[in-house]
């Protein structure tokens, strides 16, 4: 590798894609790449180093001026921060060509396709970053394709659904945007719209790693030259300043960390119930209800993750009834605290870098899938890798107490408990191989370091 190279990295403007993204320019940066992680913000600073010396962080405006609602239309939304990255992007390659300092690649977020053009545009190569895995992709790709149509709605529909490489999928098993398509048309079309020209996309990076995947891996591999890099479990957050500014919507900033790890300590082994739905999901407040009145009835000891903006939708009375039993914080070191003996299992959204963590640290899960991949992700979860259960949502689509109580009571104890547990520490040796030196993902990465 020349001493030099440089790749410019572009997640979309969410937690989700943030995190595996920059955590994959720190280990580019290990193998000795120059990175430059372009973020959308709505607050841009000027360019900044990070703790290591060869990223440098470079905030782009998001196109919204101050006091504007950026997220009352999606549509909108898309457009402007498609309109802001290519007012800023070009002119920014263009100047670092001029500095000597040229970019030999962008990889960009799978959710903005438009961007491999701009790369060709000036000179780069395109590589497409999946922050979901490969079973989903492949469907999206068969809806772009239309070699599957998607049944026409969710509830009290049975359609099966069969993939190369896939167990059959229900209805309820497919990524919820094909099901709902009428609720989210724009979504749909930016998801699907993912795979619109893939099959120019000169290398496809995806946040899992090859033994998950094994035999959708066969498939995509076949088609496309596919890197598989994962997970993408961040150690640390790539810089303080960055954990700091929410409006990149990292909160690690107020993150409860001494509070839950005190807690935590407190606590015997695989005693408690881990509950997070991530930085996204909105629960109902009927759904809110009924979940905290199951962990009540566990009668075991739970930490729960309620975002500033859902806290009121908790039972008046629900901290002082629950006492020493529960712990509810509006953000978590969630990677520690996984990683924490006292955990026994985590209830899940089902968000793919949750479920990257969940495995990657051993932990059995509960997934309580909301929407987009979250499905999908949950019925590889419960029927393939077997680390864990979903629960069954009744004809209104609520989950009732009860279910959560059983779920939480099959994966904590009994036969079922113990066999989920010895998957999910199969899993975990895996998924650490795969990213230790000379293991599947760390060699992918190697690769790709090696065409620049
Ligand atoms: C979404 C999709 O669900 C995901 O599959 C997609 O590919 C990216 O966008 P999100 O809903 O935010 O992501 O969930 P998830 O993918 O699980 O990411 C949440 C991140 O926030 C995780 O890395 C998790 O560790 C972190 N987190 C969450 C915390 O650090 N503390 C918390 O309290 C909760």
């Amino acid at each position: 590798m020349r001493e030099g190279s440089h790749v410019i990295v572009l997640p979309f403007p969410g937690q989700g894609h943030i995190t595996p993204m920059s955590q994959f320019c720190k280990r580019l940066a290990s193998k000795g790449l120059q990175l430059t992680l372009v973020l959308v913000s709505d607050k841009p600073t000027p360019p900044y180093k990070t703790e290591h010396d060869s990223i440098t962080v470079f905030p782009i405006p998001n196109g919204f001026q101050e006091g504007e609602e950026p997220l009352e239309d999606l549509d909108d939304y898309m457009e402007r921060v498609e309109t802001s990255i290519k007012n800023s992007l070009p002119k920014l390659i263009e100047d670092m060509k001029l500095s000597r300092n040229h970019p030999r690649a962008l990889v960009y977020d799978s959710t903005m396709p438009w961007l491999l053009d701009v790369a060709h545009n000036h000179g780069l190569r395109g590589a497409v970053f999946f922050t979901q895995p490969w079973l989903v992709t492949a469907i999206y790709y068969h809806v772009f394709n239309g070699s599957f149509s998607v049944p026409p709605t969710k509830y009290g529909h049975s359609t099966l659904a069969s993939f190369p490489s896939f167990p059959m999928l229900s209805a309820n098993d497919l990524p919820s945007f094909l099901c709902e398509s009428s609720s989210y048309p724009n979504i749909l079309r930016i998801v699907v719209d993912q795979l619109s020209n893939i099959d120019r996309v000169d290398i496809l990076l995806c946040n899992t790693f090859d033994k998950l995947e094994e035999k959708v891996l066969k498939w995509v591999q076949s088609l496309w030259p596919v890197l598989n890099i994962g997970p993408m479990v961040p150690s640390m957050f790539l810089d303080k300043r960055l954990s700091e500014d929410k409006s990149y919507g990292f909160s690690l900033f107020n993150a409860k960390v001494t509070e839950c790890i005190d807690w935590l300590n407190s606590k015997q082994p695989n005693s408690v119930v881990y509950v997070s739905f991530g930085s996204l999901v909105i629960l109902k407040e009927d759904q809110m209800m009924e979940l905290a009145a199951g962990l009540k009835q566990t009668g075991r000891f739970f930490l729960w993750v309620v975002r500033e903006t859902e806290t009121d939708k908790i039972p008046s009375n629900f901290e002082e009834e629950t006492g020493e039993k529960g712990l509810i914080v509006s953000w978590s070191p969630q990677l520690e605290v996984l990683a924490h003996k006292s955990i026994g299992c985590f209830l899940t959204h089902c968000g793919w870098n949750s479920m990257s963590e969940g495995l990657s640290l051993g932990v059995p899960m509960i997934g309580m899938p909301h929407w987009t991949d979250q499905p999908t992700n949950a019925k590889f979860m419960e029927d393939v890798w077997k680390v864990g259960v979903r629960v069954k949502a009744e004809g209104d689509g609520l989950v009732r107490r009860e279910e959560i109580v059983r779920r939480v009571g099959e994966v904590m104890e009994g036969e079922k408990g113990k066999e989920i547990r010895k998957n999910a520490e199969k899993w975990k040796v895996l998924a650490q191989e795969a990213v230790s030196e000379g293991g599947s993902s760390d060699k992918s990465i190697d690769e790709f370091v090696s065409m620049f």
